[in-house]
């Protein structure tokens, strides 16, 4: 059995370079640390500048808004990216002006569509549009899309501004508003509880070498200091879940509902040990439990970091805003389809809303958002 700690293993952002790092000192923002009060939208890589907001700060911040845009067939992606690039700089190094507020610990992750990320650049068939999976309510607006625009910050006021302000970028450029979902999770330092009471987060890429491992993608080329972000809207049966015994909920995720600790035993942040027999030789932690389903062991796949926010519409539409960052899409799809086979959980769960985006490297003045794989059309 692996034991962790989460405090041993949440390094707060070590060495953060600000999104403006060469721009000269009277609008140069000094280093910036997601999560620490000031406001992010790239922070140094290996090699550049990643985006804030997948994985610094550590702790998501309480609020967020996810939105998806399309741009209009006439419009030349390079020049919209490096606008909306433009719009992000701009709230960011200096959200007072930007906002009319104090930004406090602000951050903005922008992402790309399958449309305007081809398949040859990801060198993989498909490239990121997303198979059907089962349990979706597809719509024509809910469903893919070319821009992400993902908003985080603790002050929800702050979390509006903004979206609001970007979204105000886009639409004069002709960008059209796709879908958009507030989301919230409550605070905490490590796991924090979702919809159904569960601690949610516990089994993440969590320390420098493994973000690098699982999310991140190195360069040199046009992906490098990037990463693939997919998001979506899932409705839960929260009535219908929370109706069964406090035991069956237990088996349906695999974890306690107190403290998230492992039906094989240990502690609330310990790993499953999917080994792990009764006496009589049934699993402890059941077969069609969420938790082992999802298991990369089980999967064949990589680790995502699933950063993902609950939200609440009303009593009837309410569930988890997912978001997953991983350097491979079929970490996503190979995870959602072994879901879709038998998975206790999933059994409450409808899709609403679905895509998948390519991350690119933070952007600055001198280096337009996107123009690594758009070109630098303006
Ligand atoms: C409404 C939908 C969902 C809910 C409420 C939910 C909740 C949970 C909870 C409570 C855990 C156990 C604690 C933890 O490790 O965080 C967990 C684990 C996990 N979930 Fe989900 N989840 C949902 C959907 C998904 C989806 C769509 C995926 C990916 C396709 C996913 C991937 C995972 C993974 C990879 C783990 C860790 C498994 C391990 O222990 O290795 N989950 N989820």
């Amino acid at each position: 059995m692996v034991r962790r700690s989460l405090l041993a293993v949440l390094p707060m952002a070590a060495a953060l370079g600000a999104c403006r790092p060469d721009a000269p000192a009277a609008t140069l923002p000094g280093p910036r640390a997601a999560g620490n009060g000031s406001p992010v939208h790239g922070e140094a890589g290996p090699g550049g500048l990643r985006q804030a907001g997948v994985d610094r700060p550590a702790q998501p911040q309480t609020h967020a808004v996810v939105s998806v845009y399309d741009l209009p067939p006439q419009a030349g992606p390079a020049r919209v990216a490096a606008r909306l690039g433009e719009a992000v700089l701009a709230l960011t190094a200096k959200p007072g002006m930007a906002l009319g507020v104090d930004g406090g610990d602000l951050t903005v992750t922008v992402g790309l569509g399958p449309r305007l990320v081809g398949p040859a650049v990801l060198g993989v068939p498909g490239g990121l549009e997303l198979p059907a999976f089962a349990r979706e309510e597809r719509t024509a607006r809910t469903w893919g899309g070319d821009l992400l625009v993902q908003v985080c910050a603790s002050d929800p006021a702050v979390v509006g501004l903004a979206d609001t302000r970007l979204a105000r970028a886009l639409a004069a450029e002709g960008a059209s508003g796709r879908w958009s979902q507030t989301g919230f999770r409550p605070p905490g330092n490590g796991p924090v509880r979702n919809l159904l009471g569960f601690p949610d987060g516990i089994e993440n890429p969590r320390t420098r070498p493994e973000l690098d491992r699982e999310v991140w993608l190195d360069g040199p080329g046009p992906l490098a200091d990037g990463t693939i972000a997919v998001v979506r809207r899932l409705r839960i049966d929260v009535t219908g879940f929370l109706a069964q015994s406090a035991a069956r909920q237990e088996e349906a995720i695999g974890r306690r509902k107190a403290d998230g600790a492992p039906l094989s035993g240990g502690e609330a942040l310990d790993r499953l040990d999917l080994s792990a027999k009764t006496p009589r030789g049934r699993y402890l932690v059941p077969a069609m439990a969420h938790a082992r389903r999802a298991n990369p062991n089980a999967t064949g796949s990589g680790r995502m970091l699933r950063r993902g926010y609950s939200y609440r519409n009303g009593p009837t539409d309410q569930g988890l805003l997912f978001v997953g960052f991983q350097r491979r899409l079929r970490t996503f799809t190979a995870t959602q389809r072994r879901l879709d086979d038998g998975d206790d959980l999933m059994r409450f769960v409808t899709a609403t809303a679905s895509g998948a985006f390519f991350v690119p490297a933070a952007c600055t003045p001198e280096r337009p958002l996107g123009s690594s794989l758009l070109g630098e059309r303006r």
